[in-house]
C-alpha cells in the first residue's frame, strides 16, 4: 500500500505538523522545538482507501440514550490510595497515561500496584523500556515483592511487546515504563520523536480496546510541568494521573488529571520510605507534623481535594524590603493569587506592603489550587506583619473578593468535621449562609466558628490578639 508521504516538521512538544523548518511553533508557542522527522507519514493522511466502502449508514443505536449500559468492569488495584485516584479501579480496556518527574517514584508505585495484582491470581505485564529486567527484579526484592508473579520484560519495539500480550490469556493490568523509549514499525521516526510517540500509543491503545486489558504508560515530564512528547497522547487516552512532589520531602501526591471513568478532583497520598511507596490514609496528620505554634505568620487551612478534607500549614513571611521592587515568592500556591490578595490587603484592610518582601509557603510540599485557600493566606500574611501569632487551635478558610467581601465555599461541614477530629477548637470562616451554629442542612457545626464578612475583620482580629497579649 502506497503510503502518501510529507516532508514532515514536526513540533516536539505539542504534535503541531509542518511542511517546512520554522524556529517557532505557532501551535505552542515553542522555540527550537520543531524537527524533521524523515519520511514520516502526514498523521493526517488517514489509510488509502482500496476497497470498494461497505458504509452501512446506521450508525444510531435504537435506543439512543435511553439504552441499557452496564457500569464499566473494573479491576481494583487493592492499593486503596490509587484506586480513589482512578474512580475504583482500573477500568478494563481502558488505557491511563501516569505523567511525572523523574526519580519521583512512578515505577515503584506501578510495580507496588502489579505485584498486588499478580498476588491476587491476575495476569499482569510489566514492560520497562528503561531498565534491564535484572534491575527491576533488583527493586521488586527490596519492595518484598520478589515472590509476586508479574511477567516482566524489558523490550521497546511495540509490535513484539504486543505479539507477546497477545499469547494466552489477556492481562488484566499491562505496563508501559515508559512511552517515550517505546518505537513501531510503522512509524519511521526515531524513537522518542513526537510521531514515535503517537505511533506507539496509537498501537497499544488499539490492543487495548480489543483486548480488555488496562494499560498504564509512563510518561516522563519536563522541567515546566508538560508531560514531554506524550502531551500528544493525552487527548487520545482515558486517563492522565500525574504523579507530584517535591524530591526533598518523603510525600508523594497522585492526582487525576483527566478521567473518562471517575473523578478528577480526587488525591491520593503516599509516603516514600526505604520499603516504597507507602498509603497515607489521613493526610491531614501528616501535613500538621511539626507545626510551630508560637511563631507569627502561620494559619492552618481547612481544604477540600476532592470528596476528602484535607488541612495544611500556610507560612508567611512580610520582611522589610532593601530592594527597590520588593520580592513576592510563593511555593505552593498560585502567584497572581498571591498578589491579588497582596492588593485587597492593601486596598481594603489598611495594610502598607508596598516596602515589604512577601513570602508565602505551603508546609510539606502540597500545592493549593482551591480560592477558599485566600482567607487562610491572608490571616497568615497579616500575622506575620504584625507579628502577632494566631490562636493554634484554629482553622481559617474562605474565598476573598476584590472588594475584600469573604464569600462562602463549598463542603463547609467536611471541613470543619476535620479540624474538630483534628483536635482544633473553633475556626474562622465566612458568613454562614444560614443559622450560625447550623450549616445549611440544619446540622449542628462541630465546632465554633467566627464568621468573618469582610477583610476588615480578619485584620481587626488579629490586632485585638496584640492587646490582649499585652
Ligand atoms: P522510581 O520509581 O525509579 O522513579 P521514576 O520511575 O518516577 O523515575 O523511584 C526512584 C526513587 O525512589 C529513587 O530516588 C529512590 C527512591 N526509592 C525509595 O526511597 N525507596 C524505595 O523502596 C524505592 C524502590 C525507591
Ligand atoms: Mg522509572
Amino acid at each position: 500500500m502506497a503510503k502518501q508521504r510529507h516532508p514532515a516538521f514536526v513540533c516536539q512538544e505539542c504534535g503541531a505538523v509542518y511542511n517546512r523548518w520554522k524556529g517557532k511553533c505557532e501551535a505552542c508557542g515553542g522555540w527550537n522545538t520543531i524537527t524533521e522527522e524523515a519520511g514520516s507519514a502526514s498523521p493526517m493522511a488517514g489509510p488509502v482507501a482500496t476497497r470498494p466502502s461497505r458504509a452501512k449508514g446506521r450508525i444510531f443505536p435504537l435506543e439512543g440514550l435511553q439504552g441499557e449500559t452496564k457500569e464499566a468492569p473494573r479491576t481494583p488495584s487493592g492499593i486503596a490510595e490509587l484506586d480513589r485516584v482512578t474512580g475504583g479501579g482500573f477500568v478494563h480496556g481502558s488505557i491511563i497515561l501516569l505523567g511525572g518527574d523523574p526519580g519521583i517514584g512512578k515505577s515503584t508505585l506501578l510495580m507496588q500496584a502489579s505485584a498486588a495484582l499478580a498476588m491476587r491470581g491476575e495476569r499482569v505485564a510489566y514492560i520497562s523500556g528503561e531498565e534491564a529486567v535484572a534491575q527491576v527484579r533488583l527493586r521488586a526484592e527490596r519492595l518484598g515483592l520478589g515472590q509476586a508473579p508479574v511477567e516482566l520484560a524489558s523490550e521497546t519495539n511495540v509490535e513484539d511487546i504486543i505479539a507477546t500480550l497477545s499469547q494466552g490469556r489477556p492481562p488484566a493490568l499491562a505496563i508501559i515504563d515508559s512511552i517515550q523509549t517505546m518505537w513501531t514499525e510503522t512509524v519511521e521516526s526515531a524513537p522518542g520523536t513526537v510521531t514515535q510517540v503517537r505511533g506507539s500509543a496509537q498501537a497499544l491503545i488499539r490492543f487495548a480496546k480489543t483486548t480488555g486489558t488496562a494499560v498504564i504508560l509512563v510518561g516522563h515530564v519536563t522541567k515546566d510541568g508538560q508531560i514531554a512528547g506524550p502531551r500528544v497522547v493525552e487527548h487520545m487516552v482515558d486517563a492522565v494521573v500525574s504523579f507530584e512532589g517535591d524530591t526533598g520531602h518523603h510525600f508523594r501526591i497522585l492526582r487525576a488529571v483527566k478521567n473518562r471513568f471517575g473523578p478528577t478532583d480526587e488525591i491520593g497520598v503516599f509516603e516514600m520510605s526505604d520499603q516504597g511507596l507507602r498509603e497515607v490514609p489521613n493526610p491531614s496528620e501528616l501535613f500538621l507534623a511539626g507545626r510551630d505554634m508560637a511563631t507569627a505568620g502561620t494559619a492552618v487551612f481547612a481544604g477540600m481535594e476532592g470528596t476528602r478534607p484535607l488541612l495544611v500549614e500556610i507560612q508567611a513571611l512580610v520582611a522589610p524590603s532593601s530592594l527597590g521592587t520588593p520580592r513576592r515568592a510563593v511555593v505552593g500556591w498560585d502567584q497572581s493569587r498571591l498578589s491579588m490578595v497582596l492588593a485587597v490587603l492593601e486596598a481594603h484592610g489598611g495594610l502598607k506592603l508596598a516596602m515589604h518582601d512577601v513570602y508565602l509557603n505551603v508546609a510539606g510540599g502540597l500545592r493549593i489550587t482551591e480560592p477558599a485557600a485566600d482567607l487562610a493566606a491572608a490571616a497568615a500574611l497579616v500575622s506575620s506583619l504584625s507579628g502577632n501569632p494566631l490562636p493554634p487551635d484554629t482553622v481559617y478558610f474562605g474565598e476573598m473578593g476584590l472588594s475584600g467581601a469573604i464569600r462562602p465555599v463549598a463542603q463547609e461541614q467536611a471541613r470543619l468535621k476535620e479540624a474538630a477530629k483534628l483536635g482544633f477548637s473553633s475556626a474562622v470562616s465566612p458568613q454562614p449562609r444560614l443559622e450560625k451554629s447550623k450549616n445549611s442542612k440544619g446540622e449542628r457545626l462541630p465546632l465554633a466558628t467566627s464568621a468573618i464578612g469582610h477583610i476588615t475583620d480578619l485584620v481587626a482580629n488579629v490586632a485585638a490578639r496584640r492587646r490582649k497579649a499585652s
